[in-house]
């Protein structure tokens, strides 16, 4: 969604801002937006569409644009008010002198705009985020010092925001505070940078500070000074982040997603890597504290999460039930908050996050938290929000991921499932060692396999550009691989805008039959070997005998499919209960394919945001 960037020091702010809001773009946005203390006068630039748009804008004004020491910058996704050059931000007070990005939501700004608006405020835009320089202003006015101003303006504020705040006459002061959204400090020499996530900064500087909720930074090129919420001056640790900055290059692919998907093998031996040494030794889950006792003590497991994310819950419910006899409960994050949970002490809940920022889940997780569950997270970021929530914690080891549509992180998120349930299989012994042994082996077998689905890209792309025109979609599958097709029925909307729906192979004959003629390509998830395979092959019969247009997923060697399905896009063979990491991967790619020639924006599809921070 929206993203920050702010920067003091000796380099080329306008630079500095443009680059860090071109590494956020893969958030999702609609306008966006700079402001610059350029010789104690505040400017704000701002353009709806993407950053080529304030890139011109920028050059037009050259001439105006003198001597800069610092600068905010901001990527907007709509909210409040459409995406319109006058609520981009950022936002001005009335008189233009202190200027603010915000990302989050303002809850009680209708209240707060009333009473400013009485006192004489005079409002431009939509958003919620202008209440907060109006706001910050009237503080500004009573004690002509902005780290006040933001303190006290705080004590007014309802909701969830990331802030950065200038005033015209602190040309070399940029004030921060955040609660329930991530923003963090990056430490230069003789500078320093801010963001609402490290790519906008990595190439810059690897050390940084995380802001807590109700912290104040006030962040000059030469030095740092930190509040906590109650205004004591506090001293903050300095992390080394972990990436580097050729994590954000596309490394020739055409698209980050396509990169993603080939980084899928590297990403297995990653995640298994410290984990699963050896399949005679049990799984090593270090931030995991669930002993026998515990495991003991639960009645149920709930999984919560949104999207993708969702999905690999799917997969874990399945595994988890099969391998320890615990009932599993799989909801999104969204409906979980509105209903009486039966949550409590005794129940372990799981919250699935890729961005581990996204609104519906953080807070589910709090709600659980609230009742006493014991949170266990499984994110691709271990410095997030939701990871701080957590007693205990998986990190899936996916890297840094830029497409919108989440691919490697999936993959990670089932790869940490599996482990789990082999783990929690291990502690309650409540499966056969040579079973669990065999599984191990299988795990390990996987990154070789998907490496083969990879380089075998034909048949995928054969379909691709057949059915790239079709409107509809239709992905059956039975058991573990229904999340399958879900997935990959979502990951063709996403990024095709294809009307592409996922059911369970049986429900087919219940109601969706009815849309099956020659326009509608059914591509059935079918794995030999397992409980699945002869049903769904009768309901894909069900299927032709309407006229529908059948592809084939699937490890069978069954000469006679071919009789049945146009396509038959092949994977090796693998068990059915791991089947989900290997089947995935062809729909990862025919929904990239079929994206490509329909000459979508793959990375950052319309309407979408990278971490969905609204509820
Ligand atoms: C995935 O392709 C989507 N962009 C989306 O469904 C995503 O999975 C969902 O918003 C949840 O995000 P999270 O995993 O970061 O919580």
């Amino acid at each position: 969604m929206c993203g920050i960037v702010g920067y003091t020091g000796k380099r080329n702010v306008i630079d500095v801002l443009m680059t860090g809001l071109v590494s956020l773009e893969y958030r999702g946005y609609d306008s966006a937006g700079i402001a610059i203390n350029n010789d104690g006068e505040i400017k704000v630039y701002k353009a709806i569409g993407k950053l080529g748009n304030l890139k011109t804008l920028l050059e037009e004004k050259k001439s105006e644009i003198t001597n800069v020491k610092s600068g905010i910058g901001h990527i907007r996704w709509a909210t409040h008010g459409g995406a319109t050059e006058f609520n981009a931000h950022p936002h001005t007070c009335t008189c233009g002198k202190l200027v603010v990005v915000h990302n989050g939501i303002i809850e009680n700004f209708k209240e707060l705009k009333e009473v400013l608006t009485k006192e004489g405020c005079v409002f431009r835009s939509q958003t919620d985020t202008e209440t907060i320089a109006h706001l910050f202003a009237r503080e500004y006015g009573k004690t002509h010092n902005l780290k006040e101003a933001v303190k006290n303006g705080l004590k007014e504020l309802k909701g969830a925001y990331a802030i950065c705040v200038m005033h015209k006459d602190e040309p070399d002061t940029i004030v921060a505070t955040r609660k329930n959204a991530p923003l963090l400090i990056g430490l230069g020499e003789g500078e320093n940078f801010i963001a609402s996530d490290i790519p906008a900064f990595i190439e810059y500087t690897k050390k940084a500070i995380y802001l807590d909720d109700g912290d104040i930074a006030v962040v000059k090129a030469d030095g740092l000074e930190f509040y906590n919420e109650k205004d004591e001056k506090i001293t903050k640790k300095i992390e080394q982040l972990p990436w580097e900055p050729v994590a954000l290059s596309k490394m020739g692919y055409k698209h980050f997603m396509l990169k993603e998907i080939h980084e899928q093998p590297d990403v297995i031996r990653n995640v298994l890597n410290g984990k699963l040494f050896d399949i005679d030794e049990p799984i090593v889950l270090n931030e995991v504290q669930i002993d026998n006792e515990t495991l003991k003590k639960l009645n149920r497991i709930e999984i919560i999460a949104c999207g993708t994310s969702l999905h690999a819950a799917m997969v874990g419910k399945y595994i988890i039930e099969d391998f320890t006899g615990i009932a599993v409960d799989v909801e999104p994050s969204s409906e979980y908050i509105y209903r009486k949970t039966v949550t409590n002490e005794k129940t372990l809940v799981i919250g699935v996050s890729q961005s581990g920022e996204t609104a519906d889940t953080i807070t589910a997780i709090r709600q659980a938290k609230e009742k006493g569950a014991h949170v266990l997270i499984i994110t691709n970021r271990p410095d997030s929000s939701m990871a701080r929530y957590a007693d205990s914690l998986i990190p899936v080891s996916a890297g840094i991921e830029i497409s919108v549509a989440a691919t490697k992180s999936y993959t990670a998120q089932l790869l940490s499932f599996y482990l789990l349930a082999i783990k929690m299989a291990e502690i309650k012994n409540s499966m056969p060692k040579e079973y669990l042994k065999t599984l191990k082996h299988e795990l390990i077998q996987v990154p070789v396999k998907l490496e083969e689905i990879l380089n075998n890209k034909e048949e995928i792309k054969k379909c691709a550009r057949k059915f790239a025109n079709y409107k509809n979609f239709i992905f059956i599958a039975r058991g573990i691989n229904l999340a399958t097709a879900l997935e990959g029925a979502l990951k063709l909307k996403e990024i095709s805008y294809i009307n592409a729906t996922g059911y369970a192979a049986g429900e087919l004959k219940h109601g969706p039959i009815a849309m099956l003629d020659e326009t509608m390509p059914v591509l059935s998830i079918l794995i030999p070997g397992g409980i699945t395979y002869d049903k769904i092959l009768s309901n894909s019969e069900e299927a032709k005998a309407r006229n529908a247009r059948l592809i084939a997923l699937t490890s069978s060697e069954d000469e006679h499919l071919y009789d049945i399905f146009e396509n038959v896009i092949k994977i090796p063979p693998i068990p059915e209960i791991l089947s989900p990491i290997t089947a995935n991967v062809p729909c990862q790619l025919l929904a990239y394919y079929i994206s490509e020639f329909l000459g979508k924006d793959v990375d950052q599809p319309r309407n979408l945001a990278k971490s969905v921070t609204v509820e």
